[in-house]
């Protein structure tokens, strides 16, 4: 008897940022799903703590093929481009692990380096490492970062890819991490600029990896832009949620208004050493002011993910 031979028709995507928080997630998401053969890249230096390989050797038994690769080296992204009908890049700025300066252009000339690699090797769709607040309603010069965004975006349209673009507002976890200068647990302050009533979006990571996962494997979501939030709230009812959720009372710190949020970004970046001097600022000013929010949000396109609101993440214990 003649056995046929079983022939994978799966499509494969590429995930390039699948050692970072969200990349893992989104790999997993994608596992989940089944639909999808998982290729990571990774890069031929990396070194993880304990925890971090024992999440890459998981992804391993489940079946994803690790690739090595390294976005700022074009030639070594050919191969992993191979085979591959869709990227999805969570990538993020960090020090270069050859030279150690810090390349948050990264978002411009290496996903430039990637298109080009999917464009030799036929990839069909590319998700560029979005996973921000509304950039396409800010202008250049409203955030360091997100202009590379704006930038890449524009090439990437002009390609003639396939494009998803995936927007989430802005991390919930961040929100409690001294990046976000929101929460002041030593001081016991919560600081903001702004009347404190405009909404904002936050979603959490394995939400937006879940997201993600059905973005990428939705026809219909070609050349589309897909908004989610899992909460929408303002700086009033975080600080509130958060004092109903921990029992914990923080001094409320109005810093200023929108418009002195913005006068402020200005005098610093002045005489800024570095665009981290007001980074922070910049998000703050593009949530507070409500110029990057996320005006129709797309959540129920896909009705069975059940975001995570930010009242549910705290109950969860992770305060
Ligand atoms: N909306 C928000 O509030 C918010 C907050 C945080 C982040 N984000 C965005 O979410 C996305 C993912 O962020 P994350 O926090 O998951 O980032 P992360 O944990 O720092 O991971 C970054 C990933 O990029 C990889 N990478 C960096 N440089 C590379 C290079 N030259 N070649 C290949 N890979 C490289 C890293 O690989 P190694 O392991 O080798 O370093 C790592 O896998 C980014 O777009 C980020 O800006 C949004």
């Amino acid at each position: 008897m003649n056995s046929k031979p079983i022939v994978n028709t799966k499509p494969t995507v590429l995930i390039a940022g699948i050692t970072g928080y969200l990349g893992t997630r989104i790999a997993t998401e994608v596992l989940n799903k089944g639909v999808m053969n998982v290729k990571g890249l990774v890069r031929s230096s990396g070194s993880y703590d304990h925890n971090k390989q024992q999440q890459l050797n998981d992804l391993k038994a489940k079946g994803v093929v690790f690739v090595e690769g390294d976005l700022l080296d074009q030639p070594s992204l050919d191969d992993a481009c191979e085979g591959v009908d869709v990227i999805v890049s969570a990538i993020k700025g960090t020090p270069s692990k050859r030279t150690g300066i810090y390349r948050e252009d990264i978002m411009l000339s290496g996903q430039l380096n990637l298109l080009e690699a999917a464009m030799i090797k036929g990839v069909k769709r590319f998700i560029p490492s979005d996973f921000s607040l509304d950039y396409f309603k800010l202008d250049l010069g409203d955030n360091h970062n997100l202009d590379f965004r704006i930038k890449f975006a524009e090439t990437l349209k002009q390609s003639g890819f396939e494009y998803t673009l995936i927007l989430n507002g802005a991390f919930t976890e961040v929100q409690f991490s001294p990046f976000a200068q929101l929460f002041d647990f030593k001081a016991g302050t919560f600081n903001y600029w702004g009347d404190g009533e405009q909404p904002c979006d936050f979603t959490t990571y394995d939400d937006t990896a879940k997201y993600t996962a059905e973005a990428i494997a939705d026809p219909e979501m070609a050349n589309s832009v897909l908004k989610v939030a899992g909460d929408v709230l303002t700086m009033k009812q975080l600080l509130a949620t958060y004092e109903e959720v921990t029992g914990k009372k923080l001094i409320e710190k109005r810093l200023g208004s929108v418009e002195e949020l913005k006068a402020w970004i200005v005098n610093t970046k002045q005489k800024a050493s570095s665009p981290f001097e007001y980074l922070t600022q910049q998000y703050h000013y593009a949530a507070v002011s409500g110029k990057g929010k996320l005006d129709k949000l797309d959540n129920s396109r896909y009705p069975h993910i059940k975001p995570t609101s930010v009242k549910q993440y705290l109950s969860q214990g992770n305060f």
